[in-house]
């Protein structure tokens, strides 16, 4: 599997130190409060792991389960294909994804939870792709920034492989035939 990938973007250790410094930053801006952790699967899966044994105030986690891509290119359609089970309505919602690329997956569930009534909503992600921008939306806590280059690992996939990748790389373009 290793030897699919042309590069690696960000190492194990620099994605184990994204996660401490945004534990810390969400611990600090959450003091006293109990935000519910979102993930969007299945990308999130690691991310949010890593990340919520950071999180030193009392968090809840849901998840919910989103579509968007096929293959390397965006389809521009986004589907919910399973929803969280907690009651949003007064809490503040953490949004937690691996990329965002387009921004329509981030803006689409961030009106979500605020139709639903949630006192605030914010989005962290694990990677942010900024020349991939359609919309615009806001992002409060982003863990590092990539160029618009198709990457995987560490719950990014091509076709539903490489999550299991434990950095970030980019797939050597053999690979996509
Ligand atoms: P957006 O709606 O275009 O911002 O897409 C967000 C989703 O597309 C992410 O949560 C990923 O699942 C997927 N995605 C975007 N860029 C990449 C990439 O480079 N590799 C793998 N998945 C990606
Ligand atoms: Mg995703």
């Amino acid at each position: 599997m290793k030897n699919d990938i042309k590069k690696v973007l960000v190492s194990e250790s620099e994605i184990q130190d994204i996660c401490k410094r945004l534990g810390k930053e969400i611990s600090d801006d959450y003091a006293g409060k109990c935000p519910i952790l979102i993930g969007l699967l299945k990308g999130c899966e690691p991310f949010m792991s890593d990340l919520c044994k950071n999180i030193t105030v009392h968090a809840k986690l849901d998840y919910m389960r989103v579509s968007s891509y096929v293959g390397t290119g965006s389809t521009g359609n986004i589907e919910i294909k399973s929803d969280v089970t907690t009651d949003v309505r007064g809490q503040d919602v953490i949004i937690i994804d691996d990329i965002v690329d387009t921004g329509r997956t981030t803006l689409l569930i961030k009106n979500l939870f605020e139709q639903r009534g949630a006192s605030s909503v914010e989005v962290c992600c694990l990677l942010d792709k900024p020349e991939g921008r359609v919309v615009e939306v806001d992002v409060k806590y982003i863990g590092g920034y990539v160029p618009n280059e198709f990457v995987v690992g560490y719950g990014l996939d091509y076709n539903e492989l490489y999550r299991n990748l434990p950095f970030i790389g980019v797939l050597k373009e053999e690979m996509y035939k």
